[in-house]
């Protein structure tokens, strides 16, 4: 008889936890809709793409897929580069401070800004044989700019630096003179506004030949010379034609950011802009 009691007794605690289980489950599912299995169709959406680089955030989940739905010509790293990027959201919407300041791999673009008061560290005026008029640059870029410029010459091409470190303020007076001129949509296109532009860092550099205008570099030897040698120096053309929804800006022949030799020659390898570098390889 007190057998039977026992194991009663033990079958109804059973019953009991058993039920608990239930009763828990259901409301953790209830209370957190992303349950197991719809996280794992979103990923196999993304091709389980989460297990073959190390890039992903699961935060971002549904950001990647609402973003792969309206961009299904992309490949799956494009749409986890991109959204990491915070191009699935509008430019000079939710902004955030760059970090690494004064190293070479600082991102500035329309979703990092530098401070009002952010000067690089080192500046050194860039040589007057390869300039148009005073003009700055970090010391490892202007080291880097000299040489390229010199190289540049002895076979027989002309690199000059027509704009380089750009402060905010000048940013400010140059970005709201465009305003002026083209109104603010288009302007974007084509101007940072203050803090946004990379010239701040002062690894950036804009040049001509010294006889063509700058806008018509493109179409230059020099243009051709720099297409083949600038990586050597480590610098990459920031805003390359058919990236402009990466970018954010107008293709631009005559802008390059140092960025040093090894990932300069990684990005032409690569056919990557410096936000999708930058995205892939050094904001894990
Ligand atoms: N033209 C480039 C985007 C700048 O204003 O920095
Ligand atoms: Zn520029």
């Amino acid at each position: 008889m007190k057998k039977i009691f026992w194991y009663f007794l033990l079958i109804f605690i059973v019953i009991v936890v058993l039920s608990l289980v239930v009763i828990i489950n259901k409301k953790i599912n209830v209370n957190n809709p992303q349950s197991k299995d719809e996280k794992t169709e979103k990923l196999e959406f993304l091709n389980n793409i989460d297990k073959k680089i190390d890039y992903f955030h699961y935060s971002y989940l549904d950001r990647y897929v609402n973003y792969k739905q309206s961009h299904s010509d992309l490949s799956d790293i494009d749409i986890i580069t991109r959204v990491n990027l915070g191009l699935d959201k509008p430019f000079y919407n939710e902004t955030k401070p760059s970090n690494l300041l004064n190293k070479i791999t600082i991102l500035v673009n329309k979703y990092t800004y530098l401070e009002k008061d952010y000067v690089p560290n080192n500046l050194r005026t860039i040589s007057s044989i390869f300039s148009n008029a005073e003009k700055e640059l970090v010391y490892e870029a202007k080291e880097a700019f000299e040489k390229m410029a010199s190289n540049a010459k002895e076979n027989g091409y002309t690199i000059r630096a027509i704009s380089a470190y750009r402060s905010y303020e000048y940013q400010e007076g140059l970005y709201n003179k465009y305003v002026e001129k083209d109104g603010i949509e288009l302007a974007d296109t084509y101007s940072a506004r203050p803090g946004y532009s990379e010239h701040q860092t002062g690894l950036v550099v804009d040049i001509d030949n010294g006889n063509t205008d700058f806008n018509l570099f493109e179409q230059t030897e020099e243009f051709k010379w720099m297409q083949e040698n600038a990586h050597l120096y480590g610098f990459i053309l920031r805003y390359p034609k058919g990236k402009e929804e990466v970018t954010g800006y107008d293709y631009e022949a005559w802008h390059y950011r140092y960025v040093g030799k090894d990932i300069a020659t990684f990005m032409k390898n690569n056919d990557l802009t410096y936000d999708e570098y930058y995205a892939r390889y050094i904001d894990k």
